[in-house]
């Protein structure tokens, strides 16, 4: 059951690319436009949207975080991104104009479904992101966007997590359409471009030795700290919260701009540091974070650098650098939180831990 892998999260990370194909499958119609048919939220009723409000726990939450980018941009729409249990006991502002989107791969998460109930309480319309079909999730939204990860077994997600991020696009991007948007056309040539998503995860995967290498290398290190701007910044709360999940690790992400109002501090002789670089089409983004990779490589740290293949702007500055296939800044999440899901999964295996069960956690949690 484990197709010849020793952990059911090895298996996961491998079968990738099928999933964001899978996820795709069907959406993409001959016109080069989309159609979700089981968002069941009509067109009409997405024009009249004035905010969209996702709220998630733990992974899924960092695929909202992500979303958000991709809807401001695309869709023009304002986005907040809430934890599910922190909306709950607040006082949320919404209205029948509200899309709440509501992501969970198990579709049983407690949190998840109480921020749901709440917010259909105040007229919201809620649109459920899910893997699991004939789950609670599902019922208790207006409408879904399935995920087709197919059952993930290993209680860290991965393959969950790059469909979910396939759905918010699809989202995003669907939303934009409906709505009209001063980008139809990137609009259009993105959604090409999520075509070519799984043979681009596809070549992240073949490229993974060097940095199973890293991984083992570092095993028996206090700390690791993740650095990211813009989507790159969910990006470095994934890989933290894997590196927690699964080695036990002291790990966090920051986003890359707050580094020196604070956790530069934290940087020490020899400390490993994970910076996922954004594309060099995004000068401002890429220059900045390339002046922080030498700001604390000056203080010491061992810079670990995911960049796009070509980035020789940052070659100088990396002790060891992961490239990654170039594509779109806001697509690029789906290149880079494979080599941090790789490198999580590979320290722990170093250190003896079952990734497959990690200790204290649930697949999911269905108690608030
Ligand atoms: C946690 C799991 O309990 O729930 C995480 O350990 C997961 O892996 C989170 O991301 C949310 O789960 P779900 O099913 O709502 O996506």
């Amino acid at each position: 059951e484990k197709g010849g892998y020793d952990y059911f999260m090895l298996k996961e990370i491998a079968e990738q690319p099928r999933a964001v194909a899978d996820t795709l499958l069907g959406r993409i119609g001959a016109d080069g436009r989309l159609s979700l048919d089981e968002m069941r939220i009509s067109d009409q009723a997405l024009r009249e949207v004035d905010k969209v409000v996702i709220v998630a726990c733990g992974t899924a939450n960092h695929a909202g975080l992500i979303a958000k980018y991709a809807i401001e941009h695309w869709a023009g729409l304002p986005c907040e991104v809430e934890l599910a249990h922190e909306f709950r006991y607040r006082d949320p502002i919404l209205s029948r104009n509200t899309l709440v989107i509501a992501i969970s791969q198990s579709g049983e998460t407690m949190d998840t479904l109480m921020a749901v109930r709440h917010a259909r309480e105040q007229h919201a319309k809620v649109l459920g992101v899910c893997n699991v079909n004939g789950s609670t999730l599902p019922r208790e939204c207006d409408g879904v966007l399935y995920t087709h990860a197919g059952p993930e077994i290993a209680v860290a997600s991965t393959k969950a997590f790059l469909t979910q991020l396939v759905a918010v696009y699809l989202i995003a991007l669907y939303l934009a359409q409906v709505r009209g948007t001063k980008w139809g056309d990137e609009v259009f040539a993105m959604i090409q471009l999520l075509a070519q998503m799984p043979d681009k995860v596809e070549k992240v995967l073949e490229t993974m030795g060097p940095v199973r290498d890293l991984a083992r290398s570092l095993a028996d290190a206090p700390s690791v700290l993740f650095l990211g701007r813009h989507v790159g910044f969910p990006v470095a709360l994934e890989g933290a919260l894997k590196l927690k999940e699964l080695a036990y690790m002291h790990a966090e992400g920051f986003a890359a701009g707050e580094l020196k109002h604070g956790p530069i501090a934290l940087i020490e002789e020899g400390l490993p540091v994970i910076v996922v670089v954004p594309p060099r089409a995004r000068a401002v983004l890429h220059d900045k974070i390339v002046s922080n990779i030498q700001e604390i490589r000056a203080r010491g740290a061992r810079t670990i650098v995911i960049a796009e293949e070509g980035d020789d702007a940052v070659r100088p500055y990396a002790d060891t650098l992961i490239e990654v296939p170039a594509v779109p800044t806001l697509l690029q999440p789906l290149v880079t939180t494979v080599p941090l899901q790789v490198f999580a999964c590979e320290l722990a295996t170093a250190k003896g831990h079952d990734v497959d069960q990690p200790r204290n956690l649930a697949k999911s949690v269905t108690v608030e």
